[in-house]
């Protein structure tokens, strides 16, 4: 089974594809971390054909086999991730190696273009958004900001790049499900997703 879940910045993705993925015993693939690892490598210094992604059964991301998991949540890697994921030649290294995991795994995969460009096969496709307010609201959590302007201008201009490029542009696919996860706990997005894949297994 491959569940994809596509949606902007802070929607919501990331929990409940977790959540699935143990529910359903699915390897979690979490597309966004594999941007932000090349946008680090880049950062670094590396050349592209220099960079090697790789994503472990927890979840782990490794560059050039170091764990680089903790380091890509920064508000600098926010920034580069976005600026690289542009660029049509970081897709294709990326979309191979996230075809080839959905083909050896059952997959709950998330990103942007998963139910649209990836895994365009996949059962189940949903896509979360949440009002730019909420999901700004929900990044200062996270990086403990307090400037709630400068995270939704910044989220703002991600959104702006992910919906204008001209290559895999984030849209939901024709057969995805969108859930507003506005003022939801994951409780409830998840019951939403879960009732909506039993359905789906029940005509497969
Ligand atoms: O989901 P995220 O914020 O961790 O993703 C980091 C960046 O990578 C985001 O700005 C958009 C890009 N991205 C993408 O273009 N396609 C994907 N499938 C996943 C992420």
């Amino acid at each position: 089974m491959k569940i994809a879940i596509d949606g902007p910045a802070s929607s919501g993705k990331t929990s409940l594809g977790r959540h699935l993925a143990t529910r359903y015993d699915c390897l979690f693939v979490d597309t966004g971390a594999m941007y932000r690892a090349l946008a680090l490598g880049v950062d670094r210094g590396l050349a592209l054909d220099e960079i090697e992604i790789m994503l472990t059964e927890e979840g782990k991301i490794f560059l050039n086999g170091e764990d680089v998991t903790a380091s890509l949540r920064s508000r600098r890697i926010d920034q580069l991730s976005s600026e690289m994921a542009i660029d049509p030649k970081v897709r294709r290294k990326l979309v191979r190696i996230q075809q080839q995991l959905a083909k050896e795994r059952d997959v709950v995969m998330e990103g942007r273009d998963i139910g649209t460009v990836v895994l365009p096969d996949a059962e189940i496709k949903i896509f979360l958004t949440a009002t730019p307010s909420e999901r700004a609201q929900r990044r200062a959590r996270e990086h403990g900001c307090l400037d709630i302007d400068a995270i939704a201008n910044e989220i703002a201009v991600r959104d702006a790049r992910d919906i204008d490029r001209s290559i895999s542009p984030l849209k939901p696919a024709k057969d995805a499900i969108t859930i507003v996860t506005n003022k939801k706990s994951l409780e409830e997005v998840a019951l939403e997703a879960i009732d909506l894949i039993e359905k789906r297994i029940e005509h497969l």
